[in-house]
């Protein structure tokens, strides 16, 4: 099956960004684990980061037409901002597992609220870059067990 990971804003600054929190893996090696990982089982994995809540709404909306099957989400600081992003996923009706790679339970009261855990399948924070490997594997999964919402 086709999976999309897609990654909000900042997160392209992984690896020097506030390495205490988010770790000193690059996005460019998450991202690279994270194929290999979806080819070792038989998927394929596409991949997006992007600063624009816009550029995300576009990629989400137009995984529907392209049979993507499940989405791995870390919306990074629009977890905690953005109707917009919850309701695409929620028009495309794709499954999807939201995932940080910090606690944000365990951080300033304002990342406690997300707008997309009560529409996810699941929810992986605080462990890092393996938050990335954890969620992948239970979307992989999930496409045995669950593949689609209907
Ligand atoms: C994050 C947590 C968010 O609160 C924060 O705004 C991020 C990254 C995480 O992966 O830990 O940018 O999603």
């Amino acid at each position: 099956a086709r999976l999309l990971l897609l990654h909000g804003p900042n997160l392209n600054l992984l690896g020097t960004r506030e390495p205490h929190i988010y770790g000193a893996t690059t996005l460019a090696q998450i991202d690279a684990a994270a194929k290999t990982q979806c080819e070792a089982a038989g998927h394929e994995l596409d991949t997006l980061q992007s600063n624009s809540e816009a550029e995300l709404i576009d990629r989400i909306q137009a995984a529907a037409g392209e049979g993507v099957a499940f989405i791995v989400i870390n919306p990074a600081a629009f977890t905690h901002t953005s109707v917009a992003l919850r309701d695409a996923l929620a028009a495309v009706a794709i499954p999807f597992i939201e995932l940080h790679l910090s606690n944000p339970h365990a951080r300033e009261e304002f990342r406690r609220h997300s707008y997309f855990s009560d529409l996810a399948r699941g929810v992986v924070c605080g462990f890092g870059a393996h938050s990335y490997t954890l969620a992948l594997e239970a979307a992989i999964h999930q496409l045995s067990v669950a593949p689609t919402n209907k």
